[in-house]
């Protein structure tokens, strides 16, 4: 190093430690990036976060905050000592090279930042602190008092800190962050500390949107509609305080009248009809904004009309919308990404994928065992993408099943999963158990599981068990079968079941054709790399993948037309890791399939279902 670098180092370094700073931000360079990688900046994510419940007047805390592994990992009552040694992007997972952390294998953590809070708006003067996930527990202090404890890692919360906080200037924000990962068994999905070939470098710390608003002191904390075909909406307005209050809402026309105005109590649920709306579909998404105003707090939001069954249609069981059989066929869409993991660098990224699938004239995304920042759901309302959500699994152990308590765990969260998301029209099934990940055996849980989300949430189809171990419970019977698929059809390979014709069949799995990419759009980890060989088909030329993927779709088509195949979905949306059988790579940048060609078999899987109505 020459001598006067080496010199303004030492002056730099000097001048740190006598500052006693945090270590500056600075994005780590992550091992394959995306065309945003450079794009993320130092104010992420500043969109507003909650789509279905917007007030005016909220303040993003998002931004470069500060960050330590934690010394003492059982004491997260003893404050640390300040500054925290570095500089992190919150939301990020700090594994990842956008939270300028890029560090793994850390369990117990801190992170802090400085904040002020925003005049009083005329809805209200509470403040409320809102955290859209943190992976896995979250306790969070406010100049030094503990707000409040979460637990779940893509789950929203939110705190009344408004007691805490000082009269002006700033407010100190702490938050000690646990996350096991997969040290115990608790809802992680893919996340594993050993990353390889179908398990990914795993997601800690503050993920998600951080942000403030103001609430009068009883306001609206969760809004449940429902709409259906006919025209008839199931509401509740949830009121912070256990009483019931006048609520007014109001469903505005698509130029922005308003169609109908109900007068109704929070905390109970009521209906009321739009006449003859027009209905959301993939081919259609229609959307119709919503106000409710309770005292005086005022939220806006919205729904789109539409009704998920299950009829015969030509002695056939299937699903419907809007009373018709409408063929599902999307991707195995896994939510990850290179530079950010669990988090999108940006929303033009998630949305771009979306995109790339819409195009492709796909009408439906499995999100597999991970939940998104509720703008993907919006996203997928808005674009018309119909979603199976899963449930993100429990650690998969061969030698032993979940323990009661994991179970009752995995429960809670399952609940609260249906419970945010139920009022996106896109989501049209939930799926509990990924080819018996996590699944209990010894009794079969899923069927009491599947009475309960159904009563919590009437309006979607269950698939209790997409793969492998089913017993008979939910809507679907659900094949998963690499890379052929085996959809409705009268064959089928162990450990899937037989094609059950008193549910509808579904190959909940299918595909999975690899090819390596180029060096360049690699992922390059030495653990990642040695099983690469494990992708399902792997091809050593783009006409060999080509020529595959034109019969897998042909073979799907065939099984359409001469079985009970309803709906099928395609791994994946992109490579991940050490998986490189994407329709595109992970870093996003080279799309692997024929697309003009897939776009023609897709039609025609859709024309073969229509055929047999
Ligand atoms: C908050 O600001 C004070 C004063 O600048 C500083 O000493 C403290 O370290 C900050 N706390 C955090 C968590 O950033
Ligand atoms: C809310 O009110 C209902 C009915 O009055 C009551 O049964 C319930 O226990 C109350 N819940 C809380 C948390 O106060
Ligand atoms: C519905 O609300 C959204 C979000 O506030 C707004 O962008 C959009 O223009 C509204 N649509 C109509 C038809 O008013
Ligand atoms: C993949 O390659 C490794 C050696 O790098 C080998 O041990 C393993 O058996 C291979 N797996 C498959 C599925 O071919
Ligand atoms: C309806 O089912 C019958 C009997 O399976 C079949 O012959 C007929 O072609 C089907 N109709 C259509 C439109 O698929």
């Amino acid at each position: 190093m020459p001598i006067l670098l080496q010199l303004a180092v030492w002056v730099f370094a000097l001048l740190l430690a006598s500052t006693n700073a945090a270590e500056p931000y600075k994005l780590m360079p992550p091992p394959l990036d995306t065309p945003w990688t450079d794009k993320v900046g130092t104010n992420p994510w500043p969109q507003y976060p909650r789509p279905q419940l917007r007030r005016d007047g909220w303040k993003s805390l998002n931004g470069i905050w500060t960050y330590q592994a934690a010394t003492d990992p059982d004491d997260t009552a003893v404050k640390p000592t300040l500054p925290l040694r570095q500089e992190v992007l919150i939301p990020s997972c700090i594994e990842s090279g956008i939270s300028g952390i890029m560090t793994t294998g850390v369990t117990h953590m801190w992170f802090g930042t400085n904040f002020t809070v925003p005049e009083a708006s005329s809805q209200g003067d509470r403040v409320m602190l809102n955290f859209e996930a943190v992976d896995y527990e979250a306790t969070v202090y406010v100049n030094g008092a503990e707000a409040g404890f979460h637990r779940g890692g893509y789950s929203r919360f939110s705190f009344d800190v408004t007691q805490h906080l000082k009269p002006y200037g700033d407010n100190e924000l702490l938050v000690f962050v646990f996350d096991p990962t997969d040290d115990q068994s608790i809802p992680q999905g893919k996340q594993s500390k050993r990353p390889h070939h179908i398990f990914y470098t795993p997601c800690s710390g503050i993920w998600q949107t951080v942000w403030l608003e103001h609430v009068p002191e009883n306001s609206i904390t969760k809004l449940d509609v429902a709409a259906g075909m006919d025209g008839k909406v199931d509401v509740t307005v949830h009121g912070s305080k256990n009483e019931s209050t006048p609520v007014e809402i109001s469903v505005h026309d698509l130029d922005g009248g308003v169609l109908h105005t109900q007068q109704a109590m929070s905390n109970e649920p009521f209906t009321f009809t739009v006449q003859s709306p027009k209905l959301w579909s993939p081919d259609s998404p229609t959307l119709y904004n919503i106000t409710v105003k309770m005292g005086s707090d005022e939220v806006s939001s919205y729904t789109g009309f539409r009704t998920v069954s299950t009829g015969m249609v030509n002695g056939t069981l299937r699903q419907l919308l809007n009373g018709e059989f409408v063929f599902w066929f999307g991707p195995l869409d896994q939510g990850y990404w290179p530079d950010g993991l669990h988090l999108p660098p940006t929303l033009e990224a998630m949305v771009s994928d979306l995109e790339l699938i819409k195009d492709l004239g796909m009408n439906l995304v499995r999100k597999h065992i991970k939940i998104e920042p509720d703008l993907f759901y919006e996203a997928c309302d808005r674009l018309g993408l119909m979603v199976m959500q899963d449930m993100p699994s429990m650690r998969v152990y061969p030698e032993r099943r979940p323990t009661d308590d994991e179970q009752v765990e995995w429960e809670r969260q399952l609940d609260i999963m249906v419970e945010e998301h139920k009022s996106y029209p896109s989501i049209v099934s939930w799926v509990i158990y990924n080819e018996g990940w996590g699944q209990i055996t010894d009794y079969h849980p899923e069927f009491a599981i599947t009475e309960r989300v159904r009563r919590m949430d009437p309006t979607r189809l269950i698939n209790a068990n997409s793969g492998w171990r089913d017993h008979g419970a939910g809507d679907f019977s659900d094949n998963h079968h690499y890379a052929d698929p085996q959809c409705g059809a009268p064959y089928y390979s162990l450990p899937s079941s037989p094609y059950d014709p008193n549910r509808i069949g579904f190959q909940g799995e299918f595909g999975g054709l690899g090819s390596r990419p180029a060096d360049e759009n690699l992922w390059p980890i030495e653990t990642a790399l040695r099983t690469i060989n494990e992708t399902y088909e792997m091809h050593a030329t783009p006409d060999s993948f080509h020529y595959r993927a034109r019969t897998l779709l042909r073979l799907l088509r065939e099984q359409v037309e001469m079985y009970g195949c309803s709906g099928a979905i395609y791994t994946q949306t992109s490579d991940v890791e050490a998986e490189v059988n994407g329709l595109v790579t992970y870093d996003r940048r080279v799309v692997r399939i024929n697309a003009a060609q897939w776009q023609e078999d897709i039609k025609a899987l859709y024309d073969a279902a229509k055929a047999r109505v």
